[in-house]
């Protein structure tokens, strides 16, 4: 990748992130949730995201299950395509919050690696990781989709926590725990940390 980009240089732009935020009157963010399959990060980032709007914000989501309806729909769950999908992601999430915008972003995203590679993308403070931890216990008893029951059968190669890796982040700025409070409380936690 660094070989094909050898002969292209960056374009220096006039109107910066902070000028195009200035306009918004918000600080930009990418708020980034991680967790199993079922944990909740979507209802959480949906509740986050429709009171963030309410006040006014200009924000937006980013979900896997819709992402993968478009621009990753090449990509699948082998560990090379989750990679390249968190790494897409992760750029896309960047050019929003360059735009100006509070971006929250909804993947599994299983490994420390790739969370890590999208943190370093954005500036200090700008990458808020959220941990959305549902043990796969509650999760799979819960399974909303029909999905791990599938996996356990077989039906599903390389599902998440069954048959492929899920690594918990060691310092997520916030930790949610879905066992202990509903979606709403869980909400306002994002909320605060984003307002405070
Ligand atoms: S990843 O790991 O970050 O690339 O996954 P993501 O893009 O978030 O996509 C997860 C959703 O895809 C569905 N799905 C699977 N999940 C895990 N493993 C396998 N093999 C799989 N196949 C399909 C599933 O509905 C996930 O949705 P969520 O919202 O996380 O439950």
């Amino acid at each position: 990748a660094l070989r094909r980009a050898h002969n292209l240089h960056w374009q220096h732009l006039d109107v910066d992130k902070a000028a195009r935020a200035r306009i918004k009157g918000q600080v930009p963010r990418c708020v980034w949730f991680t967790g199993l399959s079922g944990a909740g990060k979507s209802t959480i980032a949906n509740r986050v995201d429709r009171r963030l709007h309410a006040m006014g914000f200009h924000t937006f989501v980013l979900d896997g299950d819709n992402v993968r309806h478009g621009l990753n729909r090449d990509l699948g769950f082998t560990e090379a395509d989750r990679v390249e999908n968190i790494r897409r992601v992760a750029e896309v999430a960047k050019l929003m919050t360059d735009a100006g915008l509070i971006v929250l972003v909804s993947f599994i995203s299983p490994f420390r690696a790739e969370r890590r590679m999208a943190r370093e993308l954005f500036a200090p403070g700008e990458f808020v990781e959220v941990f959305v931890d549902t043990p796969l216990d509650v999760a799979e008893r819960r399974d909303v989709k029909g999905l791990y029951a599938k996996a356990r059968a077989g039906q599903i190669p390389n599902f998440t926590g069954i048959s492929s890796p899920y690594e918990r982040p060691e310092a997520a700025e916030l930790v949610l725990d879905t066992t202990a409070a509903d979606a709403d409380a869980l909400a306002q936690r994002v909320i605060d940390y984003l307002t405070r």
